[in-house]
């Protein structure tokens, strides 16, 4: 039975407390902040990382499964990109002109990603998103965008949100409409309301719900009979699913994607891939340009991720961890009868908490969350299975979860779950 840890988190307690005097909402995103994770019982700030396991700045280790929120794919310190990048930097970090690991690293995006006939490097999912988005609508000429779940902090995605509003033109609003993943019949619906005017449909191929049926395809379909483009945002996907993405993996190539996060192994790096006339027809036209665009340690860490990727062993055996501790968790969530599941793909998962009748509650997943936290698995967002998470790492993490479970069902029976909380449920914040 994993033990529950005596730890301090006085220094990250500390530095939180400085962090909210001198820096704007504490956090560079929000969703690294302690709202998202249990104030008073979990860990603030990460000292260092190795492999799937990081330490707090008061020396308490975890085995992590957010993976700095996607970007770690391959484990903290892998040594084939952490070696690429120092060897960059003694030789430079970015020059006066182009560097040519620019170009390597385009043979092997082009190689590898169904959609890219050309590519564009920025350092941002959001500049992924914000380029592809600027290129479909240079390319029909057209205004109206729809969109799916979460892509960004830029102005035209972060418009159609329902909370942090300020300082964004009301008026974007009227040009970018949400849908549910599968609802085709609301992208029928607004293909009709705006009849040619729509630019594009930007979507994840899939988050954790399975597309039905062949809905990818269809979409594709739909978009294209109303002289739209689609564009998959891979920013999450990317390299999980496969090397060229969950295009790859579902089979339905887009005309634009966006990859990003998991690109370079932690190192910022994105990518705007798209269709090869797309993206000549509109390069005179567009404007997107930056300093650090093609920097020189991201892309050597890029081009060692897809070194590392190109045979396939790195994601077969992401899948397979991934599918280890999916297929363990629900025989012992079925075993313990609680009400939680660990759904989606084993290269992407999340944990869906309810209590036994259905309802959901941050506070269940405060519960579970706490729990995990205090006996050395540190839960977030994702749980995001990487290359050197080991059958060591994830029997633990089983054992681990297997106690939370038991305390998760006594809360929840209690009728009373709140009064198990040692800290400060979290709450769920956008980006
Ligand atoms: C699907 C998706 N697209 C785009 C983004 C934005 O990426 P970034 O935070 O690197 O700007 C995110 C971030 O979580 C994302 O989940």
């Amino acid at each position: 039975m994993p033990e529950i840890r005596k730890r301090s988190l006085e220094k990250s307690n500390a530095l939180w407390q400085e962090a909210q005097d001198k820096i704007l909402s504490g956090c560079q995103l929000y969703s690294k902040g302690p709202e998202t994770h249990i104030e008073g019982v979990s860990p603030i700030y990460i000292d260092h990382g190795k492999d799937a396991h990081v330490w707090d700045v008061d020396g308490n280790e975890y085995i992590d499964y957010d993976m700095g929120l996607g970007p770690i794919l391959l484990g903290y310190q892998y040594k084939a990109v952490d070696d690429a990048v120092i060897a960059q930097l003694r030789r430079g970090m970015g020059y006066s002109l182009v560097a040519p690991e620019e170009v390597e690293y385009a043979r092997l995006c082009v190689k590898h990603i169904p959609s890219a006939g050309k590519v564009r490097f920025l350092k941002t999912g959001s500049g992924a998103t914000e380029a592809a988005v600027r290129i479909a609508r240079a390319y029909t000429g057209r205004k109206h965008i729809l969109r799916g779940e979460y892509h960004g902090w830029h102005e035209w995605t972060a418009a159609a949100e329902s909370v942090r509003q300020g300082g964004l033109l009301a008026e974007l609003r009227n040009y970018v409409h949400k849908f549910d993943y599968n609802d085709l019949d609301k992208v029928q619906e607004y293909f009709e309301t705006y009849q040619g005017e729509v630019a594009a449909v930007i979507t994840e191929a899939v988050e954790n719900e399975a597309p039905k049926g062949d809905f990818l395809q269809q979409l594709k379909d739909l978009c294209h009979a109303n002289g739209a483009l689609l564009i998959f945002d891979e920013v999450v996907n990317g390299f999980r699913f496969s090397i060229g993405g969950a295009q790859q993996y579902f089979g339905v190539t887009p005309d634009i994607s966006t990859f990003g996060k998991a690109a370079a192994n932690g190192m910022p790096l994105s990518i705007v891939a798209g269709r090869k006339d797309i993206m000549e027809e509109v390069d005179k036209k567009i404007f997107i340009s930056t300093t650090f665009g093609g920097d020189c340690l991201s892309l050597a860490a890029g081009i060692a991720v897809m070194k590392e990727l190109e045979s396939g062993e790195v994601n077969r055996a992401i899948w397979e961890k991934g599918q280890y501790l999916q297929d363990n968790f629900r025989r012992l969530a079925k075993d313990i009868d609680v009400p939680i599941d660990l759904k989606g793909y084993p290269c992407r998962m999340s944990l869906e908490y309810t209590d036994y009748e259905g309802k959901r509650d941050w506070l269940y997943n405060s519960i579970f969350m706490q729990e995990s936290v205090k006996r050395g698995v540190l839960l977030g967002w994702n749980i995001f299975p990487c290359y050197t998470h080991t059958r060591e790492d994830l029997d633990f993490t089983l054992n681990v979860f297997e106690d939370a479970m038991k305390v998760y069902r006594t809360a929840l029976k209690s009728g009373h779950p709140e009064t198990y909380m040692e800290g400060k449920p979290l709450k769920i914040v956008l980006g």
